[in-house]
């Protein structure tokens, strides 16, 4: 059966790329696959947060997978530091990774700035990680944001070079499955992972710079809507939204050219659950004074009931602590499955 994996960090300022991108599909898969969402705060460490702050961000992403509707009785929800099988997974993979995969990964770049020599080394490891997030439960579905596709095209060339380097013991001990490898039939031990980078919104842009990304660490707040804000805040941050003079175009091929623009009729199609043409088919001609407002409405009615409900819950931290702990036993069982395993497989004396 497919299983479905994917995680969030507790980084604070989930926003709405966060939400378009990643948690409303996640929400989206549940009637179909089983599920695993995971707040990885192991992760959000590579940038050394303040410790109370780190919790404070694990319970809020928490909160806002309950209050966006992930049902955590049906499916898994946790925090990755309470399965340490994460962690043992991650020390395998970075023996199997290669440090010009790693020297590759544009994030790393983008993260450690131009003082690299500073950077965590965790920050460069960050990939290995993310690989072994995934792999210990053998997911085979990533429902993910844009910009983590090149980490998960690094995921699955760890999972295919663990799976030839140690071909004949996973032949040898019956633990492989037959799986495609491109155009190879091959029996190994991890799948090959799926990205899902689809949905509507898979790459949400900057409200300041239709060529940047929406993100948590933009310095400007109204570069990005949170899910936390409140309405009056979300159309404050819609009207000041950049835009170009032109109105709207009565067809999406017109928004060519236009990232602000094109990025503000994603905004509303995907909220609306409908197609940039249909947007455009509705506001063509208008200005972006008459659809601003519009749009603004329809973020307002949309988010708000996320942010309400995740107030609510966040007020009782206990009873977030106890879905956390819960997801980590269940959680914790499924990985130290696979661990057992790979033990063998790899050589290390457990028995
Ligand atoms: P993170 O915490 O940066 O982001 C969480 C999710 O939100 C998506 N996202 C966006 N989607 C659309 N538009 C945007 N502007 C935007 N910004 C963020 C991200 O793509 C992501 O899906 N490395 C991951 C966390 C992670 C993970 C994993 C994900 C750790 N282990 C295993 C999947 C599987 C990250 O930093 O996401």
């Amino acid at each position: 059966k497919p299983l479905v994996f994917s995680g969030v960090q507790p980084t604070g300022n989930l926003h709405l790329g966060n939400y378009l991108g990643a948690i409303r599909r996640f929400v989206m898969l549940q009637d179909s696959h089983d599920c695993m969402y995971c707040v990885v705060d192991l992760h959000a460490l590579t940038i050394a947060p303040d410790p109370v702050e780190l919790m404070k961000a694990t319970r809020e992403v928490t909160a806002a997978f309950l209050a966006a509707g992930i049902d955590a009785k049906k499916h898994i929800v946790f925090n990755q530091s309470r399965v340490m099988q994460h962690a043992e997974l991650a020390w395998v993979f970075n023996c199997v990774a290669r440090m010009g995969w790693l020297n590759r990964m544009t994030q790393f770049k983008e993260k450690a700035g131009k003082d690299r020599e500073n950077a965590s080394a965790g920050l460069f490891v960050y990939p290995s990680l993310m690989a072994a997030d995934i792999l210990v439960y053998r997911a085979t579905h990533v429902p993910v944001g844009d910009d983590q596709k090149q980490h998960l095209e690094l995921t699955r060339d760890i999972a295919q070079k663990f799976n030839n380097d140690y071909s004949n013991r996973i032949a040898d001990l019956g633990v492989g499955v037959e799986m495609m490898s491109g155009e190879e039939k091959v029996n190994g031990f991890f799948p090959l992972t799926e990205p899902l980078i689809e949905g509507p919104a898979p790459r949400v842009m900057s409200l300041r710079d239709g060529l940047k990304k929406m993100s948590k660490s933009d310095p400007s707040d109204l570069s990005r809507i949170n899910l936390t804000d409140d309405a009056e805040t979300i159309s404050k941050k819609i009207r000041k939204a950049k835009t170009d003079p032109e109105g709207l175009p009565s067809e999406a091929d017109g928004l060519k050219g236009r990232p602000e623009a094109e990025n503000l009729v994603v905004l509303y199609a995907a909220l609306a659950e409908t197609s940039k043409d249909q947007v455009l088919a509705e506001f063509g001609g208008q200005q972006f004074s008459a659809f601003k407002p519009a749009l603004a409405d329809l973020a307002v009615a949309k988010l708000a009931p996320i942010a309400t409900e995740m107030r609510r819950i966040s007020a009782d931290t206990a009873y977030i602590d106890s879905v956390l702990k819960d997801g980590g036993e269940r959680a914790g069982k499924l990985a130290e499955t696979t661990m057992k395993t790979v033990r063998e497989i790899i050589g290390l004396v457990s028995s």
